[in-house]
């Protein structure tokens, strides 16, 4: 089983989009799939559910519930190929605490929005977690490209000075992607990010 942990503490990064077009493109490719949503929104299992993508999701409380036990209880069951987790906004630990049960990191980042901003703190939870999990493989993954270019340059520049690998694959700014919540995902740019992301 692996555990993609999708964050970024800053809000509004693409976080739940990534979570739910990644998880429908495993399931697509055959894979036994599931999300767990640790943001009190729930704004995954909505989507998963009003969508009917037959992808079991759940909200986990990790104030309530302890996720490292939660995940390494999925591992033993071994019912799952891939597990994705979306985190909340502006939480900390939550972020840290999916970056340590998590073998995959993907962290959105929009161009035009100030997401560099809080690229920093996301950061600092990435490197924290390698320490006690060199394994960790983390992406940065550009989204609402190919729009503003000169701004997409300044966005990938801050995103390089992290020294996380950036993704070459890239989700664009367009309207289908934000009307997407609670539908059907289309598309084939998280198809590309899902094959660089397990190559
Ligand atoms: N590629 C895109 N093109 C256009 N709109 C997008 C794109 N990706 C995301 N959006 C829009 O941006 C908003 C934020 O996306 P999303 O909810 O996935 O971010 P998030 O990081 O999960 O936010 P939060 O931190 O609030 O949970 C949504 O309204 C969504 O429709
Ligand atoms: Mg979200």
């Amino acid at each position: 089983m692996r555990v993609y942990g999708i964050t970024n503490v800053k809000g509004g990064a693409g976080k739940t989009h990534a979570t739910v077009h990644l998880a429908y493109e495993a399931q697509q490719q055959g894979q036994r799939v599931a999300v767990l949503d640790l943001d009190p929104t729930r704004q995954s299992v909505n989507w998963v559910e009003v969508a009917g993508l037959g992808i079991p999701a759940l909200h986990l409380d990790i104030k309530q519930s302890d996720l490292e036990a939660y995940v390494a209880q999925l591992r033993a069951d071994g019912d799952f190929d891939s597990v994705f987790i979306d985190t909340p906004a502006n939480d900390r630990d939550a972020t840290l605490e999916t970056l340590m049960v998590s073998d995959i990191a993907i962290i959105p980042v929009g161009v035009g929005t100030s997401d560099t901003g809080m690229l920093g703190t996301t950061e600092r939870q990435v490197r924290r977690a390698q320490q006690l999990r060199p394994d960790l493989k983390p992406f940065i993954l550009i989204n609402r490209a190919k729009f503003a270019p000169a701004r997409e340059r300044e966005t990938e520049a801050e995103c390089l000075k992290t020294g996380i690998p950036v993704l070459r694959a890239r989700v664009p700014l367009r309207g289908d992607y934000q009307a997407a919540a609670g539908k059907t995902p289309h598309g084939y740019h998280y198809g590309e990010v899902w094959r660089e992301v397990n190559a």
